[in-house]
């Protein structure tokens, strides 16, 4: 069959990869991909919420599955586009429609689904700017440090944790006055969890679940988790506290009552439910739902599925999950992620890059690569994920590091305490 991966990102990468080696996919399209999709399948200049132009090349491909990789198409409807076109209904899309996408697109409802589910996660409550008073009440009955988000999507930028009150006061302020546009006009003010951050992935046909390999990601760009918020600097799988008592209570509490709560509120899901979680004391609470695959979370997690995931997301479609199992390798994935200089802030593109023929014994994943007259060059903050299985976490880390230095482009950074906190 014809597949297209939307997006172009190091995750699109991952799922390209891995998509390109099963027996069932004949040819693979990513739109609009980079460097690294190029070369697995053939990228299509198309951009992911252009669904216009994603429906003819679907129609003109003969395209018979579609995965979508970022949140962004999926809170904008494609999946309903889909549905909603005679020519396309009949097209399985991975991911969810426009209403589970909302556990990401809302904070507001996603926080408003734990609650009633009872899923664990940090007491709250949501405020607008009519209700402001409320909201620095509110903040007067919690401890710091206070957690303020942004209710809509907004970049990855859209939670403030700040030690003082009155600073919590002047952002909500800012918040509901336009900080983040239309995305902070409603913000959720939540209680501190203090604990240890983990990645668990479910793919879902709207019925049964799998629960995919764990990762924990390395958002910080400065060593030992400090300076700004980025995408992800780089991520470790398994995650050795997420040990198999741990991972009962996180199925238990969490998946099982998410995918029964989205059944009970008549939302049918199909495809990735990415929890992102806290470990409180040994116990899961849920920070966050995001609707697709975490990105570098992806670059360890897809290499440790042994399974044909194409013949899972046939199955994803086919609403026949049921019948599958997911084999896992045992073996520690770790990636590095290769930035440019100034990210997150800003940043250079169009550096020459250098040194893919010396790699040994790494994947790259590209994120933000393309080709310029037949070269690659950087073209985005996140370049490069550099990934390796190991049977330790070190030797995985150990190869994921040299690669990491033989790859060669203008300002390169990187984080070299990738797992620092991991035993
Ligand atoms: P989110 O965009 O919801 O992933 O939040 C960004 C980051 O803020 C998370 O990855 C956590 O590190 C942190 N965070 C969010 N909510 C809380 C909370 N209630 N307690 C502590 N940290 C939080
Ligand atoms: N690595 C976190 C995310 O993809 O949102």
């Amino acid at each position: 069959m014809n597949v297209l991966v939307i997006g172009s990102g190091g995750r699109e990468h991952t799922l390209s990869w891995k998509i390109a080696q099963s027996q069932l996919c004949s040819k693979l399209f990513i739109a609009p991909g980079n460097a690294g999709t190029d070369s697995v399948g053939t990228n299509v200049n198309i951009a992911v919420d252009d669904f216009e132009g994603i429906k003819k090349l679907v129609l003109d491909e003969d395209i018979k599955l579609v995965v979508v990789g970022p949140e962004a198409p999926l809170v904008k409807g494609i999946h309903d586009f889909f549905l909603a076109d005679d020519a396309l209904k009949s097209i399985p899309v991975i991911g969810p429609k426009k209403d589970g996408a909302e556990l990401e697109g809302s904070k507001d409802f996603s926080k408003a689904f734990m609650q009633k589910h009872n899923i664990p996660t940090a007491a709250y409550q949501t405020f607008t700017a009519e209700n402001i008073e409320e909201g620095y009440a509110f903040l007067e009955t919690l401890k710091a440090p206070f957690v303020l988000k942004a209710d809509g999507l907004a970049a990855g930028k859209g939670v403030l944790i700040l030690d003082d009150i009155q600073e919590a006061k002047d952002e909500l302020r800012n918040m509901l006055e336009g900080k983040f546009g239309n995305a902070s006009s409603k913000v959720v003010i939540e209680e501190f969890l203090a604990g240890i951050e983990l990645s668990v992935f479910v793919l879902t046909d709207g019925k049964d679940y799998l629960i995919l390999p764990e990762a924990k990601d390395y958002k910080r760009i400065g060593e030992g988790d400090t300076g700004l918020n980025t995408g992800g600097m780089g991520a470790i799988s398994p995650v050795p506290f997420a040990d198999d008592a741990f991972m009962q209570k996180v199925k238990e509490s969490v998946v099982e009552p998410t995918i029964n709560g989205l059944k009970a509120d008549g939302i049918d899901y199909k495809g990735f439910v990415f929890i992102g979680l806290m470990n409180v004391d040994g116990e899961p609470f849920v920070i966050e739902y995001n609707v697709r695959m975490g990105d570098p979370e992806t670059e360890v997690v897809i290499p440790r599925i042994k399974s044909d995931l194409l013949e899972l997301f046939v199955a994803v479609g086919e609403g026949n999950l049921a019948a599958k199992t997911l084999e896992v390798d045992e073996r520690f994935a770790t990636t590095v992620m290769l930035v440019s200089g100034g990210y997150p802030e800003a940043y250079e593109k169009g550096k020459p890059m250098a040194g893919f023929d010396k790699i040994r014994n790494a994947l790259l994943f590209h994120a933000g690569t393309k080709i310029e007259n037949r070269k690659i060059v950087t073209s985005g903050g996140r370049v490069i994920a550099v990934s390796a299985l190991g049977n330790t976490m070190k030797d995985a880390l150990q190869i994921s590091f040299e690669n990491a230095e033989t790859i060669t482009y203008d300002k390169k950074y990187y984080r070299k305490d990738i797992g620092f906190d991991l035993k």
